[in-house]
């Protein structure tokens, strides 16, 4: 019965530790990427990796805010007050903002610096955006700078969440786990 489904409908969930663990890779992998003095072979694997990965959750994350805007999740529990309830949304909507933010200018300073997307190129799609080195450089700083918004929104929300999870054991953290709902 979905009225008896506390929070998230399967496939918010699905998405939400589909997307989760992708981010959390990508992170440490374009980091670790980028460093000086790994072998060729070591940093391409990782490019392609980081790249095609980087991709697949910009779909993820199209996918998921349509599910968003036409599903909405049921109400929070009512112990939860209502300055906490209104964080939670903003928080949220930060983290929706910044992975598309991430994804985005990711993809512009690979394809206007006029390098390949193994995946999408194999599909024969085309790249989008024009060669320029300018937007590229822009994009390449936006992408720098932008992991270390993300990262801090990842860690007040983890906190939140565990503090739900393990000190309050309240109904929040059963909203979005398990991946697959009961009842
Ligand atoms: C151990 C890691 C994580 C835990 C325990 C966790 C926990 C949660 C919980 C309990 C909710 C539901 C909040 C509510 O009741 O509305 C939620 C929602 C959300 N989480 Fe996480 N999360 C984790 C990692 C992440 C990561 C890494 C990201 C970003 C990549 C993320 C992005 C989101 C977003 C955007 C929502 C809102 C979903 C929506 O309203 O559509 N979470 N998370
Ligand atoms: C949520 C998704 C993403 C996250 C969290 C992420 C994270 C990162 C991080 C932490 C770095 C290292 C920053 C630096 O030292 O410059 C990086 C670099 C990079 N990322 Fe991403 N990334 C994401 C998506 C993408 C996508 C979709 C692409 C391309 C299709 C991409 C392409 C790159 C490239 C080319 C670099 C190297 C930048 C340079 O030094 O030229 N990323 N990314």
């Amino acid at each position: 019965m979905t009225t008896s489904i506390n929070g998230y409908r399967a496939p918010a969930r699905i998405l939400h530790w589909v997307v989760a663990l992708m981010v959390i890779a990508l992170l440490p992998i374009g980091s670790i990427m980028t460093q000086q003095g790994l072998a060729r072979g070591t940093q391409d694997l990782l490019f392609i990796l980081h790249k095609n990965g980087g991709v697949i959750v910009l779909v993820l994350m199209v996918l998921r805010l349509g599910w968003r805007l036409a599903v909405p999740p049921a109400p929070m529990p009512p112990s939860v007050p209502e300055w906490q309830e209104k964080a939670s949304a903003w928080m949220h909507k930060a983290l929706y903002f910044m992975l598309f933010f991430m994804t985005l200018t990711g993809y512009i300073r690979v394809r206007a610096g006029g390098f390949p997307i193994e995946m999408l190129d194999a599909m024969g799609l085309p790249p989008l955006v024009p060669r320029n080195e300018t937007l590229a450089g822009l994009a390449k700083s936006a992408h720098f700078y932008g992991r270390f918004v993300l990262l801090a929104l990842i860690l007040v929300h983890v906190a939140a969440a565990l503090q739900h999870a393990l000190i309050k054991k309240d109904e929040v953290f059963g909203r979005i786990w398990p991946m697959i709902p009961r009842g």
